[in-house]
């Protein structure tokens, strides 16, 4: 096989490193910057291309012993897992203030990033994938499988779960099982189930074996249906607490809500004379959490059973100035009638959408809305670079940025970033 050497100069914004070979550029995964590696030859002759990491000759300074033992076998779960923690910080930072000042302009205030207080035993969620009556955890890299007690990453109480199950035959007609906790150490199930035959046996089957599960919900072509035990799994933080179905949205990072939640309400500034839009809402993270600092606080989201989980959430917490509405954002919100409010009031629109960003009709709605202060809170830095040149051209100036680490050892960044009109 054909080999090339190759000195690693760089991380890109999805993880990969970088080096440059002949006049191409190559993207080689688990490598770190100052590494001398071998590759395998480039997958194309395009200026970009991705090439295999076949031995690290001689390692970079920021290569560390990946705390996870999967990761050597090939676990693709975290892609980082090989780079010391402060040199995962400074190159999200570095990549994104690449992504923001160079490519989209920004000249606000660039903070530090918010690090992890945590970097084990953080996420919540997991999801298990069936094969052939096995539930395993499919990785992206090799498809070699993990034992639960090797993920570290996932809270004890996920753990427990998952060693629990893999003394289980799951019927076939169970497609995935996704998996979530909470603070109480409860742990909520979710199937998605391949055909409406055999559903009820299958699932009976799967919660007469998982006596330890706090309740068990299904989605099926017919869509969701709670089947067994209870029906929410509740999050709480403060004086809120979140019901939420078995597949609903909660955020992943257990240990570092309560942080995101912070920097979010210091940058909407809410005051009892505002009212607080909470776009793309899911099951009102935000807009439950800041009830009590505004006058009025409007959620939009287009799944309605979140919708229906913000709901009974704001009844559960008490809250009495809240209201949910399901659709499309962009048709919603260019429909939503002006507030009622005293002088010298303004909108604060917090806005957490998908990847994606927004839709072309979702900043269409939002300039011609125009909120006094939008706290863009992003997963995916380059749709936020994108809609913010979008959203500076219609008028806004992006006043200040903190990115906060979720997502420890893997390249993902959320980002908090505030634009006033
Ligand atoms: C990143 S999640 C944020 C959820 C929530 N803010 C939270 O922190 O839990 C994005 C949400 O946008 C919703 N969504 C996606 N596309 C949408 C659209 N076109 N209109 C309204 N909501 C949408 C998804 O269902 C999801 O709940």
């Amino acid at each position: 096989m054909a080999r090339l050497q190759l000195s690693i100069t760089a991380l890109n914004e999805t993880g990969y490193g970088v080096g440059q070979k002949a006049g191409q550029t190559l993207t080689v995964a688990r490598t770190a910057p100052g590494d001398q590696v071998l590759v395998s030859k480039p997958q194309s002759a395009d200026r970009w291309s991705r090439a295999d990491l076949l031995q690290v000759v001689h390692p970079g300074p920021d290569r560390v012993t990946p705390p996870c033992p999967a990761f050597s076998r090939g676990c693709g779960g975290c892609q980082w897992q090989h780079l010391s923690y402060p040199a995962q910080m400074a190159w999200k930072q570095k990549n994104l203030s690449h992504l923001l000042r160079s490519q989209a302009g920004y000249k606000g205030e660039l903070h530090p990033l918010v690090l992890a207080t945590a970097l084990q035993g953080y996420r919540n969620k997991l999801s298990l994938k069936n094969a052939l009556g096995k539930l395993v955890f499919v990785p992206e890299f090799d498809g070699s499988t993990l034992a639960p007690s090797e993920c570290a990453v996932q809270t004890p109480a996920l753990q427990a779960a998952w060693a629990a199950l893999q003394g289980i035959r799951v019927p076939m007609v169970i497609e995935q099982l996704h998996l979530r906790s909470n603070a109480a150490g409860q742990v909520g199930l979710h199937a998605f189930v391949r055909e409406e035959k055999g559903f009820d046996a299958a699932l009976r089957e799967l919660w007469t074996a998982c006596g330890w599960a706090h309740g068990l919900g299904a989605t099926s072509r017919k869509g969701y249906r709670a089947v067994a035990g209870e029906p929410v799994l509740a999050q709480t933080l403060g004086r809120i607490t979140w019901l939420l179905p078995h597949n609903g949205f909660f955020q992943t990072n257990a240990v570092m809500a309560d942080a995101l939640l912070a920097l979010v309400t210091r940058e909407a500034k809410a005051g009892r004379t505002n009212r607080l839009l909470d776009l793309y809402c899911g099951a009102g993270f935000f807009g439950l959490a800041l009830a009590d600092l505004a006058h009025e606080v409007v959620g939009i989201e287009e799944n309605p059973q979140s919708v229906a989980a913000a709901e009974a959430s704001a009844r559960y917490s008490g809250l009495t100035n809240t209201r949910f509405l399901a659709g499309d954002l962009g048709a919603v919100l260019a429909t939503l009638e002006k507030p009622a409010l005293a002088t010298n009031s303004t909108e604060i629109a917090v806005v957490d959408p998908p990847r994606e960003g927004l839709l072309p009709r979702a900043v269409e709605a939002l300039v011609a809305r125009a909120p006094q202060r939008v706290v863009y809170v992003s997963c995916h830095a380059p749709s936020l670079a994108r809609d913010y040149k979008l959203l500076a051209k219609a008028g806004y100036r992006g006043v200040s940025c903190t990115a906060i680490d979720l997502f420890p050892h893997t390249s993902h960044l959320e980002t908090v970033m505030t634009l006033e009109r």
